[in-house]
């Protein structure tokens, strides 16, 4: 027996048992009479102390142990003469009587503990040992907490959990696929799946009727802390459902999430249609943690002689709570903060109004004391608050003043990372103009059903109406992340017809990507529609940290490098040739 226990599990009750321990020599000290080590593995840390006058010999054999040693140690449970409060085994110590270094370690490059001295590229290279450090591995077997339940949740609302393929064909998520050359066929090439979106469809045919996986997903993409290359969701379909059921289900799995992994009731989600959620937020996923919300202030400011607000089509405020104090050097880097390319905008108007009722503001050549009170009306503002404004293209007004509220929240520390506010934003529009291909995309996805009473509009020639096409759509968003996202699907294959025609397919260019799920509609495709939940987003959110690499055991850089393995990799002239994308010789 290796262990009789853990280094997490004893307590001053233990003391006078005789045990043995295994795990990694996370520190050791010298004191001279004695040598203390400490011992770790998953599940905690265990002292072990070693007597010079107990036996010379295994003390002299301790002080020689380096860091992460892998040991084995045999001895006797004592109470500790200083104890240690801040650890479960505080209480306690063994007098070890024997130990063997079961295997020896090199010195690791960087040290591992909470607050670790390895930079990024470091601990990614070396990542097992950074894996072992207490916080990362907490993370992980969170992780690993969070999967179990939904597979408890799942199998118990009568969810069959079935695999879908790897190697497929392009999926339409609107990402670039991953795509992996074929020996067999040369020349033809697998994409890797963006989700398994047409065969969970397919599966509802088939009558599986509830379906989830929890499933990797591959999406070639400009990587952020919160995306990667390949992430995992939690991927669902049902048959014979509307709207409601999936919204239900799954707002009751992420409740189960919360209550079983920690212990926290979350109450009934609200919701709010993409339409308010982009004109109070500017956002089709904002953070519902603070308020700030957007105020329309375009008739107020129009019409004073002030050009910028003149030949804008819209001008947007928001009040910072408690801000009018800010000095003329903290208003000046916040201008230059909304003038960074990252955010866009030409200039920020601020409006102070002063404890004492006073008001001023950065456009005061143009606007009375008045103008501005009814400005600072509008937007509920109280004395020692702050407005600010910003202006231009609607569209482009409201991303950039969604930025400045998020900064806002975070300088203000209204962004509790321990307060979770759950949004399902809904009614999403079917489609997405782009202005660079000038055509319209799918802004889910293109199986995604249209409301019913906006069908009629799919026969229209003007972009307006087709843009205001409003589709059975949701996304659950928690603390102004997009967790999830999922429809309601077309079932009918006229319709599904319609739709790839709005999305500037061909009915070849259709039947080439998805004849086998348009021809699988046509043997009896009962209604249907889904979800699916980005893992590591749920994970990272639920620990109120915003990157989720640090829930991904194995995660790439930024640059979608694996940098323990070094992939991706140059591979060899023959295995090119065996794949048929290369000439020999070439
Ligand atoms: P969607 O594309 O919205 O929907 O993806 C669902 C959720 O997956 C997460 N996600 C990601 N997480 C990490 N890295 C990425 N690169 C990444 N991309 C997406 C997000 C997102 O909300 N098939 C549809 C679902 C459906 O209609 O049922 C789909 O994949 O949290």
């Amino acid at each position: 027996m290796y262990r009789t226990h853990t280094c997490n599990d004893l307590r001053l009750a233990d003391a006078g048992k005789t045990v043995t321990l295994a795990g990694w020599v996370a520190i050791g000290r010298d004191l001279g009479g004695l040598t203390f080590v400490d011992l770790r593995d998953r599940y905690g840390i265990t002292q072990l102390v070693f007597d010079m006058d107990d036996n010379a010999e295994l003390c002299e054999r301790a002080r020689r142990l380096g860091r992460e040693f892998v040991i084995q140690a045999t001895g006797l449970v004592r109470e500790r003469a200083s104890k240690n409060p801040n650890r479960a085994t505080g209480d306690v110590e063994i007098r070890v009587t024997a130990f063997e270094v079961l295997n020896a370690a090199k010195t690791p490059p960087f040290t591992i503990q909470d607050d670790t001295d390895g930079g990024d590229d470091l601990r990614m290279k070396y990542r097992y040992l950074d894996l072992r450090r207490n916080a990362v591995q907490q993370n992980i077997l969170f992780r690993s907490a969070l999967s179990l339940e939904t597979r408890k949740f799942m199998a118990g609302q009568g969810f069959a959990e079935i695999e879908t393929p790897f190697l497929i064909k392009s999926t339409p998520e609107g990402a670039r696929d991953f795509v992996v050359p074929s020996r067999m066929n040369k020349g033809q090439f697998y994409a890797l799946p963006q989700s398994p979106q047409t065969f969970k469809q397919i599966l509802m045919v088939a009558g599986f009727d509830r379906y989830f996986q929890i499933v990797k997903c591959f999406r070639d993409e400009d990587l952020r802390a919160d995306r990667q290359p390949e992430f995992t969701q939690i991927d669902c379909e049902m048959a014979f459902v509307h709207q409601e059921d999936i919204l239900n289900t799954f707002e009751g799995l992420t409740k189960h999430l919360f209550r079983t992994t920690l212990g926290i009731e979350l109450p009934d989600f609200p919701r709010m249609t993409y339409d308010e959620a982009m004109r109070r937020f500017g956002s089709d996923k904002p953070d519902l943690r603070f308020g700030m919300e957007f105020v329309e202030l375009t008739a107020q400011a129009k019409g004073k002689g002030f050009p910028v607000f003149d030949s804008a089509e819209t001008v947007l405020a928001i009040c910072a709570p408690g801000c009018a104090g800010y000095t003329r050097k903290q208003l000046d880097e916040l201008t230059e903060w909304v003038k960074r390319p990252q955010i866009g905008a030409k200039g920020l108007v601020y409006v102070r109004y002063d404890a004492d009722g006073s008001v001023k503001s950065s456009v005061d050549k143009f606007y009375s004391p008045d103008d501005l009170k009814v400005w600072l009306q509008a937007c509920g503002a109280q004395p020692g608050d702050l407005l600010f404004l910003l202006c231009g293209d609607d569209e482009k007004t409201r991303k950039q003043l969604s930025e400045l509220r998020l900064e806002m929240g975070n300088r203000l520390g209204l962004r509790d990372p321990k307060v979770f506010k759950p949004l399902w934003v809904m009614d999403f529009p079917l489609l997405e103009w782009d202005e660079e291909e000038s055509r319209f995309f799918a802004m889910h996805h293109p199986f995604t059903s249209p409301k019913q009473a906006d069908i009629p509009k799919m026969e229209s020639d003007d972009r307006e109406v087709l843009a205001g096409i409003r589709a059975d759509a949701y996304d659950l968003v928690l603390n102004g992340v997009e967790i999830g996202g999922g429809s309601i699907r077309i079932h009918d294959r006229d319709l599904q017809s319609r739709n790839f025609r709005l999305l500037g397919f061909t009915p070849e260019e259709a039947e080439a990507q998805f004849g086998f799920l348009l021809g699988a509609f046509e043997y009896g495709a009962p209604p249907h529609g889904g979800i699916a939940f980005g893992f590591d987003r749920l994970c990272s959110v639920m620990n109120g940290i915003n990157n989720i690499r640090d829930f991904i055991a194995f995660p790439k850089n930024n640059q979608g490098r694996d940098m323990m393995i070094d992939a991706p990799d140059a591979i060899k002239q023959k295995q090119l040739e065996e794949l048929g994308i290369a000439l020999k010789g070439a």
